[in-house]
């Protein structure tokens, strides 16, 4: 057994009496991303019920119609985050704009960009899902409402970032920046509480022989793509092999395994998504702290995701994240096509 028992809020505030200057703001919005989670939770675990529940006349907390679960976890997120003075705006996955702070609520000093449900395709399989989130400092001056400039901010200024997946548990995993490591909490459903269970997470090294990523789209990718996937399987004349392939297709659930276990998964580029599928802002900047600050590294097949400025909101980049030894093989491949 271990020795002590961590809340995530306890932990949060150990986290900031390390950083004297802090706040408290900063503790406090993280703490309501952890309850933004555990409500999203409840509803996902409820999800293959829906059906039955609504067949009887149910509704939801709310007393509204059930809606999708992934325009629900949006509606969530938003009302957890805009009332509390943290925010100055946020944006979403599921949003073509920024989101104001409504005018009543205090303005604060950080943005929070989020893809509230991740993987949504699985929700009626059953499988793993998440939400993934990414806060940074605002750069327009404080007080004023949000602007677009806040939000499109390189992923090296992220403040902190991390996911909740929806799996066999509910875990939110989350990190301050690379000084500040990784650190991961499982929910306990009978207490409402995410309790420290993977602190300090480090990806493996060397290692695990795993990849992970769609190999129906193999015809579309160009040749670097091709080759480097044909090394891990050891055809085509390429060495290597002894590689296995794992791909869940909800990305959180394929970064967290590659977290725990190392190895790499692949977005790339292809003739249908010539800029890759996966968004730069809610998806792969977040994910790539998250992987730097365990030891790994992220990159978009030449520069690292950290670096990249988008240019808009949904902007999207061709993704390998993982084991650094991986990512620069990867990289090493696409240099020579
Ligand atoms: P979302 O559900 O937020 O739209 O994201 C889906 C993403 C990501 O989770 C996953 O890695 C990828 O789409 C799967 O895409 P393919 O079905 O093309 O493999
Ligand atoms: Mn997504
Ligand atoms: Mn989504």
């Amino acid at each position: 057994m271990r020795s002590k028992v961590v809340t995530i809020d306890r932990h949060i505030i150990d986290q900031e009496r390390a950083h004297p200057a802090a706040s408290g703001r900063f503790s406090a919005l993280l703490y309501d991303i952890a309850l933004a989670a555990k409500i999203i939770s409840r509803e996902v675990n409820m999800a293959g019920l829906i059906d039955i529940l609504g067949a009887t006349g149910d509704t939801n907390v709310q007393g509204e119609r059930v809606q999708k679960l992934d325009a629900f976890a949006h509606e969530v997120i938003v009302k957890a985050m805009d009332h509390a003075g943290h925010l100055c705006c946020m944006a979403s996955e599921e949003c073509d704009d920024i989101i104001p702070i409504p005018e009543r609520f205090e303005i604060g000093n950080y943005v929070l960009l989020f893809d509230p449900l991740d993987g949504s395709s699985n929700i009626n399989v059953n499988v793993s899902i998440g939400t993934i989130f990414s806060v940074h400092q605002r750069v327009s001056p404080r007080g004023t409402p949000g602007t677009l400039a806040d939000c499109l901010q390189p992923g090296l200024r992220q403040v902190a970032a991390g996911y909740v997946i929806y799996g066999s548990s509910t875990m939110m995993v989350y990190t301050t920046g690379v000084e500040g490591g990784v650190h991961g909490f499982t929910l306990d459903p009978s207490l409402g509480e995410f309790l420290l269970s993977h602190p300090a997470i480090r990806i493996p090294d060397p290692p695990a022989r795993v990849y992970s990523v769609n190999e129906a789209y193999y015809a579309r990718w160009g040749r670097g793509e091709q080759r480097l996937v044909d090394r891990f399987r050891g055809v085509n004349g390429e060495d290597g092999g002894g590689y296995k392939s794992r791909y869940i297709g909800s990305m959180v659930s394929d970064v967290h395994r590659t977290l725990l276990q190392g190895g790499i998964f692949m977005y790339p580029r292809d003739t249908r998504a010539p800029a890759g599928k996966l968004r730069i802002l809610y998806e792969a900047a977040p994910l790539a702290l998250v992987c730097a600050a365990a030891g790994g590294r992220a990159s978009d097949g030449s520069r690292d995701i950290l670096d990249i400025v988008p240019e808009g909101l949904h902007d999207r980049t061709p993704l390998f994240l993982g084991s650094a030894e991986l990512v620069n093989l990867a990289e090493r491949y696409l240099r020579e096509r």
